[in-house]
């Protein structure tokens, strides 16, 4: 576990002809993966992933601005309609280069955490100067995070199935405060995407009274002309 300061990488996925047609494979998804899908998508190995992000950071926020990729904006507005107190203390899951963490910042929230296996992305992400501090540690359903059980008001993931774990939902829940927001903000696409099983874990989760639905809340665009779905759930401590 470390915590990062500034630097960066690079790859090739910039070549236009590459794109169009990771984009056109692809269609639905936020990534603009421009070596072989499926890897992208099935890898949980923590070296790949290290590696995989470490080789994007450099180009990840040209790549998803192609793409229009509003989610980071619409969540954090939406959480300031929700969580008033700009004080509140937010855990920022997969912050990458810190997109997040930018528009939590805009909507004035400043005490913003980050977690993250890549220290490439973490090192951007840091000189954006809007995180309290990132954590570089491998979110795993096998393991429990560092973090203290309930230190967080939100602990939010913004992002796609290729980094979306529903397993680890547990964790999230354990690190989120009594009144707190477990948020997860998800392409459409793959939030009914029975690989990811999203609603249907959220649905355990609510069966087994390890959790409530505050609200579900559809964004018709995430990414421009593509609707995501965002999930505010509670843990239930007894
Ligand atoms: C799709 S990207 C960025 C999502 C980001 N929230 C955004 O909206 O721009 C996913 C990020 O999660 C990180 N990540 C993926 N799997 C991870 C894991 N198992 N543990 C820790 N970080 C992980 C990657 O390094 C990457 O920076």
């Amino acid at each position: 576990m470390a915590e990062q300061g500034t630097g960066q990488h690079g790859n090739d996925c910039t070549h236009e002809d590459k794109q169009q047609e990771c984009q056109d494979k692809e269609g639905e998804g936020i990534h603009i993966a421009c070596d072989d899908e499926e890897e992208f998508e099935d890898t949980s190995d923590p070296e790949e992933l290290k590696k995989l992000y470490d080789d994007w950071s450099k180009n990840y926020e040209q790549d998803v601005g192609k793409m229009n990729y509003n989610a980071p904006r619409k969540v954090a507005e939406a959480l300031a309609k929700i969580v008033t107190d700009k004080d509140a203390d937010i855990l920022d899951i997969g912050c990458c280069t810190g997109l997040v963490g930018q528009e939590l910042y805009k909507v004035g929230y400043r005490n913003i955490d980050g977690i993250d296996i890549s220290d490439e992305c973490i090192k951007i992400a840091m000189a954006k100067n809007v995180y309290r501090k990132i954590v570089n540690e491998i979110i795993d359903p096998e393991k429990q995070m560092s973090f203290q059980s309930c230190s967080y008001d939100v602990v939010m993931l913004v992002g796609g199935g290729m980094f979306l774990d529903i397993k680890n939902l547990k964790e999230w829940l354990r690190l989120t405060k009594k009144d707190g927001f477990t948020i997860i903000g998800v392409m459409q696409s793959e939030y009914q995407n029975e690989k990811y099983a999203v609603p249907q874990t959220i649905e355990e989760y609510i069966d087994q009274g390890l959790a409530t639905r505050v609200s579900k809340e559809i964004i018709p665009d995430y990414i421009t002309g593509k609707p995501g779905v965002v999930e505010y759930l509670r843990p239930v401590i007894k």
